[in-house]
Formats: C-alpha cells, sequence, structure tokens
C-alpha cells in the first residue's frame, strides 16, 4: 500500500471521526433550546404505583427451506481421491492394556503413540459427558427479557436486508473430549505447560452442541459459525492418511443440527489447532517464541500449505453442501512463526478459494478471520504518530490482504521489517487475487499508537531495520492512554476497550484500503472482575450490552452514514469459553457452570439480539 494514498484515506475518514477539538465548558444541547421552560410547576395529586414493566420473551429463528451450496457429498467425493476411513477411540493414559497392531502406521498402537509423545500435561478427562445429549426446548420462563439500561441507542438506521447476525466459538475453546472418538492432539492441548487452565474438557460442547444451539435457536440468532479441528478429520494430519468416521459423523449431525433449526453454519478450517506432526521431533519448538505472531502455529513447515490444502477438501466435499461460508484460517498473524508462515497461509488459502470455486462449484463465500486491534495515533495531529499507526495497520492486515484483496504485494512495513518474507512473483499475485468474498475482521477494540521513540517517525524504520529491538515486530509504542491522559475507553478483563467511534473509522479504514464488504467474524467484551461476581450479577452485565450496543450503533453509522459495506457480525461468543489457559476471561453471552457445565444468559444477549431484531435483522 502507498503511504500516501492510505494517508489520504485516512486524513478524510479521520475528518468524521479521530479529532480533538479544544473546548471550553460543558457539553452543548442545540436539540433542547425549543423544550426550555423558565421554571418548573410544582403540584399535588393522589400517589399511585404507576411503574408497570411489559413482560416480553425472546422469539426464536423461524424455520425455514434450507439452501443447497453445492452438490451432495457423494458427487462431491468423486472430485478428491478416494480416502479410506477408519475409527480410533479413546486414549487412556492409565490403561493397562496396550494395542497390538503395532505394524499398522495408522493403527490404534500409533494412534496411542500421538498421545503419549504429546503428553499433555495434568491430563484428566474430568467432564460431565461422554455421549451426545439429546436436546430439550427452553423453557420459556429462561427467555424473558430483562430490564433495559437507562441509556441507549435512540437511532432510526435499520440492518440491509441479507445483514447476517450470528455467533461464534472454535473447537478448542468449546469441544472438550479432546482425546475421544479418535481424535489426535493438537497444538491447543499442548499449548498451556504452566498450571493455567488446559483445553481438555472445556464447555463438552462436543456432546451437548445439540442443546447449545437449541439455546442460540431459541434466542432467534440464525447465523452460526464454529471450527472445525484438523485433528478429528485426519488424526495424522497428512494427505493419503486415514479419515476418521467419527469426526466426520459428528460435524455432520452438528451441521445438520444447526440446519434442522433454520439457522446458517459457518466454518472455520483451522483455529489456531494446529496437528503436532507439523512440529517434527521437537514439540518444544511450539512454545519457541515466533518473529511474528504469538504463538508458533507451525505454518511455516513445507508439508504444511499441501496438507491444509488436502484437509480443506476432504472437509469440503463432505459439508459443502449445507455450509454457506468457510474460513480457511483464524487470525493467521497470530500463529505465524516468520516469512514463510505468511507465504504458506496465503498460498495455501487461495489453493482452497480456487478449488472451492472452480473444481467444488460451491455457491457459498469464502474467507479469513483477521485479526489488529486498530492502531490509532496517539495525537492525531502529529504526523509521526499517524506514520506510526499506519505503519502498525499495514503490518498486521497487508501481507495478507494486500495480495488477496488487491492483487498487489506486501506492505513496506512488512518487507522493511521481516527480512526473509518470500517475495511474491507476478504468478502468485495473479493467483491470490480476489480470493476472497468479503473481509472477515475481529475489530474487539483499537489501541493508541505512537513511535518507539515519541515524535520521532525514523525510529519506526530503525527498528524495522534492527533485528534486536524490543519494539519488534511492530516498531511502535503501543498503549492504552490517549495523549489527553484518558483511557481510550472502557476497560474490560483484558485488552479489549469498549471504543465504538474507532470502529467506525476502522470500518472505514478497512473498506476503502481493500475494497470488499466486511464482516465483523467475532468482537466480545469480558467484563472485568466477572468471574468473582455471584452468577445473578454476572448474569446482570451491563457493561457487555453498552460495548454490543454502540458498536452496532457505529455500524450502521458506517454503513448509513459514510457508505462502508458492512454486511454481518458474529457475537463472541455464545457462551464464556477457554481463554487459552483462561476461565476468568468471560467473553460470553451466556455464563457456564464448570462443575455441572449448565449455560444461563446474560443480560447482554437479550439487549444485542433486540436492537439486532428492531432494526430489521433476520
Ligand atoms: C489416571 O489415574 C489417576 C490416578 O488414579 C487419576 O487421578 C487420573 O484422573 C486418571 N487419568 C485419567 C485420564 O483417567
Ligand atoms: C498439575 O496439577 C497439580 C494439582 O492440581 C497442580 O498443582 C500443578 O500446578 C499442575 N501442573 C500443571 C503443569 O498444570
Ligand atoms: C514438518 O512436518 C513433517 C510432517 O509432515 C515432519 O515430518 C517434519 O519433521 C516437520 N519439520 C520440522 C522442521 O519440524
Ligand atoms: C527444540 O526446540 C527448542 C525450541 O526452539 C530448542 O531450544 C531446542 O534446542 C530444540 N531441540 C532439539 C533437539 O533440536
Ligand atoms: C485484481 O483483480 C481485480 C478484479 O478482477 C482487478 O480489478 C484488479 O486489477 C486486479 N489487481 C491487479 C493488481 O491486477
Ligand atoms: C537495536 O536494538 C537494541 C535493543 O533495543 C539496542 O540496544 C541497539 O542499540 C539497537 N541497535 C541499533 C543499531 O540501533
Ligand atoms: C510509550 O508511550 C507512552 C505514552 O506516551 C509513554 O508514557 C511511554 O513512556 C512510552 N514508552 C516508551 C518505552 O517510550
Ligand atoms: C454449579 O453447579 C454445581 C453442581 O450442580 C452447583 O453445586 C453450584 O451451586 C453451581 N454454581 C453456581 C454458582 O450456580
Amino acid at each position: 500500500m502507498n503511504r500516501l494514498t492510505l494517508a489520504g484515506l485516512l486524513g478524510s475518514t479521520a475528518l468524521a471521526q479521530q479529532v480533538f477539538l479544544p473546548a471550553q465548558g460543558p457539553t452543548d444541547r442545540p436539540q433542547c433550546e425549543a423544550s426550555q421552560a423558565p421554571e418548573p410547576t410544582y403540584s399535588f395529586t393522589p400517589f399511585s404505583y404507576t411503574l408497570t414493566t411489559t413482560q416480553r420473551t425472546a422469539t426464536s429463528v423461524t424455520p425455514s427451506a434450507a439452501t443447497t451450496y453445492a452438490c451432495p457429498p457423494e458427487v462431491l467425493a468423486t472430485l478428491i481421491p478416494s480416502q479410506s476411513y477408519t475409527t480410533w477411540g479413546k486414549w487412556d493414559p492409565n490403561a493397562t492394556e496396550t494395542a497390538s497392531d503395532t505394524d499398522n502406521p495408522y493403527g490404534n498402537a500409533a494412534w496411542t503413540a500421538l498421545w503419549e509423545y504429546a503428553n499433555p500435561p495434568n491430563f484428566t478427562e474430568t467432564g460431565v459427558y461422554s455421549t451426545t445429549v439429546e436436546p430439550t426446548p427452553i423453557p420459556s420462563e429462561e427467555l424473558v427479557l430483562p430490564p433495559r439500561d437507562y441509556f441507549g441507542p435512540n437511532d432510526c438506521y435499520n440492518f440491509p436486508e441479507g445483514f447476517e447476525f450470528g455467533v461464534s466459538s472454535s473447537a478448542s475453546q468449546v469441544e472438550g473430549a479432546t482425546a475421544e472418538e479418535g481424535k489426535s492432539p493438537s497444538l491447543m492441548d499442548i499449548l498451556v505447560q504452566d498450571d493455567r487452565a488446559k483445553s481438555y474438557v472445556t464447555n463438552e460442547n462436543y456432546y451437548l452442541y445439540k442443546q447449545d444451539i437449541e439455546r442460540v435457536a431459541a434466542m432467534g440468532v440464525k447465523y452460526f459459525s464454529f471450527s472445525i479441528a484438523w485433528t478429528r478429520i485426519l488424526p495424522f494430519a497428512l494427505p493419503e492418511t486415514p479419515v476418521n468416521q467419527e469426526g466426520i459423523d459428528h460435524y455432520n449431525d452438528l451441521i445438520d443440527f444447526i440446519v434442522s433449526k433454520g439457522m446458517v453454519p459457518e466454518v472455520t478450517l483451522l483455529h489456531f489447532d494446529t496437528p503436532l506432526q507439523f512440529y517434527g521431533d521437537n514439540l518444544t519448538e511450539a512454545q519457541r517464541a515466533p518473529e511474528i505472531g504469538y504463538v508458533n502455529g507451525a505454518y511455516q513447515n513445507e508439508t504444511f500449505p499441501d496438507a491444509f490444502v488436502n484437509y480443506a477438501k476432504i472437509v469440503m466435499t463432505h459439508y459443502a453442501d449445507r455450509v454457506a461460508t468457510w474460513f480457511t484460517f483464524n487470525e493467521p498473524l497470530l500463529y505465524c512463526d516468520n516469512g514463510q508462515s505468511v507465504y504458506n497461509v496465503i498460498k495455501a488459502h487461495s489453493q482452497v478459494y480456487h478449488f472451492y470455486k472452480e473444481e467444488l462449484n460451491g455457491q457459498g463465500k469464502i474467507s479469513m478471520k483477521f485479526n489488529n486491534n486498530f492502531g490509532v495515533p496517539r495525537d492525531p495531529t502529529s504526523q509521526a504518530d499517524v506514520e506510526a499507526a499506519d505503519h502498525f495497520n499495514s503490518f498486521q492486515l497487508g501481507p495478507f490482504c494486500n495480495p488477496i484483496y488487491l492483487g498487489i504485494d506486501y506492505p513496506e512495513s512488512y518487507k522493511s521489517t521481516i527480512q526473509d518474507y518470500v517475495p511474491l512473483t507476478a504468478e502468485d499475485l495473479e493467483y491470490m487475487n480476489g480470493t476472497a468474498d468479503f473481509l472477515g475482521i475481529d475489530p474487539y477494540t483499537a489501541t493508541v499508537i505512537a513511535p518507539p521513540e515519541a515524535g520521532n517517525a525514523q525510529s519506526i524504520m530503525d527498528c524495522a531495520a534492527n533485528a534486536s529491538s524490543t519494539y519488534r515486530p511492530y516498531c511502535v509504542n503501543q498503549t492504552t492512554t490517549e495523549v489527553n491522559g484518558w483511557n481510550i475507553g472502557y476497560r474490560s478483563q483484558t485488552y479489549v476497550y469498549i471504543t465504538p467511534t474507532y470502529l467506525r473509522s476502522y470500518l472505514n479504514y478497512l473498506w476503502n484500503t481493500w475494497r470488499h464488504p466486511v464482516v465483523l467474524t467475532e468482537f466480545g467484551f469480558p467484563v472485568f472482575g466477572e468471574d468473582d461476581k455471584e452468577v445473578t450479577d454476572q448474569l446482570f452485565d451491563t457493561p457487555r450490552s453498552l460495548y454490543y450496543l454502540s458498536f452496532m450503533s457505529e455500524v450502521l453509522n458506517a454503513i448509513w452514514e459514510d457508505g462502508v459495506h458492512v454486511s454481518g457480525a458474529f457475537a463472541w461468543s455464545y457462551m464464556d469459553n477457554w481463554e487459552f489457559g483462561d476461565y476468568t476471561a468471560h467473553f460470553g453471552i451466556q455464563t457456564v457452570n464448570r462443575t455441572s457445565q449448565e449455560r444461563r444468559y446474560k443480560k447482554s444477549f437479550f439487549d444485542l439480539v433486540d436492537f439486532m431484531k428492531a432494526r430489521g435483522v433476520e
């Protein structure tokens, strides 16, 4: 991306947004001038209890005929080499008997060896369930709307027709049953080596998925986004290894149940849970700090792209008739090790896109879910701060979005920092250009950006050229306070702050830079200290309602006032879940009792749904 063009774009969007106006005195109320009576009039009347409450209940999704997005699985199966299907069962580290099929490279002994080699720390399966639970209807008392917050949106905009409103989740964060029904270990099973919470049980959604979907359907939410665990489909990860029949059956049932409720399934193929095979004979590599992201997701492994494409083809040929939207990778930057990782991701993604559109003839959509907490210049009047914010945002999105949406090279911010980046040939760019139908973004919050040395734009480039700089890889000073000394917004349990006006600015940035419709593929707010509260207080989660309603109000402003095409929004998540070693960061719009696995609706779930439905969302 050309710096001048981008600065120009930012300049024009900044006009409506991030400007600090020096001002004095209280806030003007221009709307009130006509209604100012000079003095109140006092009077007596007989007192009565006039306050009344309206009792309304949520309306469930209206069942409708399922849409078909591709030929049936029997037909699609002919597009890929014939696969062998088998089953393995459950890993029990205490088992006294050992499998005897040691001469079968993919037998029970080999499968057990995968778990023994992974050696997940403190492995216990203390879940409540061991088989799929049949759903029960949600009692109407659970669906009564809570009291409204006093302050709230008063706008008159509606969402455009076809706007996709849904909820999202990922396999490792909700499924549990991690060593059951043939699943092999993934990065998520060994990610947490210290005494923090592990991924083994989480929400037991693997067995409770029907009830979980039933609860979302009863609230009237139509779009349901989840991820498939690669290691449930292909325990040995690589092409020409057997497919796990139980994994295939599970996701078939899950997708069918979503469709039977009148809902629409959206699938992510890889949400951080890389099969361990790609770490070869050194699993401690999975703990090593990568050059680019937070975790070494092993995408750089030379066998990774072909194996990913093979996995994607197997999944798509089974489910593409019913799945409306596919995401190849979740937040790829965060699990990229180096320049090769980035290249492998965009190459594998575009191969999957071409397969889906041209060979499978899929009529659904494909994209990725990108991360980047929008970097805003600490002082919008400082050119150095604007350049730092531009560097930060383009570094995180440009390596993927430039080739995929525009057919152009990686941004300078990335090339100047990551010396071993894999150059893109003209052929690469032609092949990758246009391989996503929309831009999926997880815009949780905004963050404040300045150069490493205050006011010195050159310090950004000095860092980019300095392999040992502590500011790498973004080469900026990232903080949470604005130039006026205040936090950027109301703070959550984690890095998320409530920053709705910056969301509007961000949507302008994304749409005007990469020129594709934007979908909020995840956004959510872990209320500060929620885990310490009584359940009744967790349920009355006003700060989360404030987050969701203000974010969605600004989405409407972006659509109607700025001409930005936003085509969907997915709340993360439909229940509290495993936040990579932590259960105290409650990102959910339902609570989960970690002993009984009971779920309960939070107020924000009702408020968000009511906001959306009142504004025309199906
Ligand atoms: C294995 O046995 C130990 C000791 O009895 C027990 O604490 C642990 O939960 C068992 N592990 C599994 C996975 O059942
Ligand atoms: C394993 O469990 C024990 C007992 O709960 C705990 O003290 C220890 O920290 C755990 N270790 C790891 C690596 O999780
Ligand atoms: C890459 O993955 C393959 C499995 O496909 C593995 O055999 C190899 O050791 C891995 N390479 C490295 C460097 O870990
Ligand atoms: C395994 O990887 C770790 C982390 O990168 C490294 O420190 C260690 O030397 C490696 N071990 C072997 C045997 O290569
Ligand atoms: C990328 O594809 C679009 C749509 O086909 C086209 O307009 C654009 O020129 C292409 N970009 C490049 C750099 O060729
Ligand atoms: C590179 O960064 C390191 C760590 O911040 C610093 O000590 C060193 O002086 C820098 N080198 C150059 C050439 O700026
Ligand atoms: C980063 O910016 C903040 C806010 O201006 C400042 O307080 C802090 O000192 C800066 N950090 C460094 C290491 O310069
Ligand atoms: C969670 O469930 C357990 C088991 O049913 C129950 O004893 C406990 O009271 C529940 N906790 C809360 C906070 O409701």
